[in-house]
Order: structure tokens, then sequence, then C-alpha cells
């Protein structure tokens, strides 16, 4: 199950370590939908192909592609490019729809008033990130995730921060707003 908390930046922990607050400030989902957008569901992985759970959310979401994509720098040195990319804050003009088929990560989200949340995602998890919302993406101290990407266009797009200007971005603010109604 999704686990959320403020991230404490004067930490000097290492930027893998879970970097809380002492104590530590978690969220619930509600809180952690007010703040930032993000919602979430959890699956079962060996059943979602059959429980009509995630054709249900790819319908009210409208994401009719999808790829699945291992990352796992052991396996595959690779990929250590695409995840340092991934750490860099950035935002999309969609929704960000990401099931997590096996492994863990951390996706860092910039509440409204720009704090960073530590998510951390486990195999079963499905989290929607909204569009024009900062993030981040780290495996933090995980070997190794698969991920089912889902989109509603084939091409992805991602503005690295500084992004204010993006009509999504603003779209965002008028959302957080109105919390996230
Ligand atoms: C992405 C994630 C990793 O944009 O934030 O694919
Ligand atoms: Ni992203």
């Amino acid at each position: 199950m999704v686990q959320s908390w403020y991230i404490n930046e004067h930490s000097n922990e290492d930027l893998r370590s879970e970097r809380h607050f002492n104590p530590p400030r978690f969220l619930n989902s509600e809180q952690l939908r007010l703040n930032s957008g993000v919602t979430h569901y959890n699956l079962d992985t060996e059943n979602y192909e059959k429980d009509g759970i995630l054709e249900e959310i790819k319908k009210r979401h409208e994401c009719v592609y999808f790829d699945i994509v291992e990352n796992c720098p052991e396996k595959n040195p690779d990929c250590i490019k695409n995840l340092q990319r991934f750490y860099e804050e950035h935002l999309h003009p969609e929704e960000e729809v990401r099931f997590i088929l096996d492994g863990s990560a951390y996706f860092d989200v910039r509440d409204k008033e720009d704090k960073w949340i530590r998510i951390k995602v486990e195999k079963g998890d499905l989290i929607i990130l909204p569009p024009g919302v900062y993030h981040r993406f780290t495996l933090g101290y995980s070997k190794s995730i698969r991920i089912m990407r889902l989109y509603k266009h084939p091409k992805w797009t991602a503005f690295n921060r500084c992004a204010d200007e993006h009509p999504s971005r603003q779209l965002y603010m008028e959302r957080a707003a109105n919390g996230f109604a």
C-alpha cells in the first residue's frame, strides 16, 4: 500500500533514503490528494487482467496506450541514464499513470506549496499524478522495478522545471486552489 510523507530537505541522509522529519510527517490518501492532486489504487498483480479494475481505470482516465518497462541497473546499466533523467524535476501536460508490477521506488512530488512529498510505490500500486505537477522518480535503495506505463496519447512529453508558463501548470494551480475537486 502506498505510503507518503514530507521530505526533510535539510536531512543529511543520502538522497536515496526515506529522508523523514523527526518525527515523520506522513500523509494519508486524502491529505495526499488535497495537497498534491495525486491519487492511487491497489490492484491484484495476479488477477488484474481478469478482475476488470484496471480496465475501469483505463476507461476513466482515457488510457489507450501502454508499455511495460523494467529498470534494473544491475541487469541493464543502460537504464541508469534514464533514471538520472527521471530524477530531474519535471512535469507533463497529461496525467502520469503508472502501475507497479514488481519491485518498488519513490515518486517525489511537489505539493501545492512547493514542498516535496515522497511517495513509496510497491508491487500492486497504481499511481496517478495530475497534469502539471512537478515531480521526479528514483529507485531509492530498491534494486529494480517493473512498471506498466499507461497513456492517453502515444507521444509522452516532459518539461523540466521551470515550466511555470506551461498551460498544464496553470491548470494545476487552479485545481489546487479548488482542492482538486
Ligand atoms: C516519467 C516518470 C518516471 O515521467 O516521472 O516517466
Ligand atoms: Ni514524469
